[in-house]
């Protein structure tokens, strides 16, 4: 993530599923931008607002993370440029990922999306997140989700990796993904076969 923020630069963060705002802490900790972070549990939400009543540049907002994100985008009130999207709030079966996704990538530019928990193709030694018979998976977003995003996973195989085994994924939009793709911790996703072509 750190080296996510110092490439990217971005004006603003924002975050679904707050928690009790460890994740957010960190984003704020280490871009020093302003972070806004979607909680639809109203207790939760309650205790990091707490949490954070002595920083008026992190914002937490009670409500369904697909909710936040319109109004957001709606009201101008988050840039629509340079926005790095942490996505965590896969806890239940009403999973907002993929809308979270589509209504990002239809409305931000020069921005950047990681999803952790995510299934890296071809290593399995990466843990990922699966609600009921829904893996967080690229075939779980589709294409249309995705519109004109480009994926990175990991670079370094789940077999070298000393830390924890969770996976992630990283979508760059294109005016970015130059950027991104500079950056050794990540590889460029193959473009998907074309139907037929398997
Ligand atoms: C995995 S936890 C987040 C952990 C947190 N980011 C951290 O690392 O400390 C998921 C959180 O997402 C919240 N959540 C689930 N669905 C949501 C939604 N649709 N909108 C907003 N928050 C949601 C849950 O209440 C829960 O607090």
């Amino acid at each position: 993530m750190r080296v996510l923020v110092q490439q990217l630069q971005p004006q603003a963060i924002f975050e679904s599923g707050t928690y009790c705002g460890g994740s957010t802490q960190f984003l704020w900790h280490v871009s020093g931008v302003p972070v806004y972070t979607a909680e639809k549990n109203r207790g939760f939400a309650l205790r990091a607002r707490r949490r954070f009543r002595e920083n008026s540049t992190i914002h937490v907002l009670n409500a369904d993370s697909r909710d936040v994100l319109r109004g957001l985008r709606d009201s101008g009130q988050l840039p629509t440029e340079r926005v790095l999207f942490y996505l965590d709030a896969h806890w239940e079966r009403d999973l907002p990922l993929r809308e979270e996704v589509a209504i990002i990538t239809g409305a931000w530019t020069e921005s950047i999306i990681v999803i952790d928990d995510f299934k890296v193709p071809n290593d399995h030694g990466y843990e990922f997140d699966s609600y009921g018979h829904v893996e967080l998976s690229m075939e779980y977003l589709g294409a249309e989700a995705l519109a004109s995003y480009e994926a990175f996973w990991p670079a370094c195989p789940s077999s070298m990796e000393s830390g924890r085994r969770r996976g992630c994924v990283v979508l760059a939009a294109p005016d970015v993904a130059r950027q991104v793709s500079e950056l050794p911790e990540v590889r460029r996703a193959e473009a998907p076969v074309p139907p037929g072509r398997g």
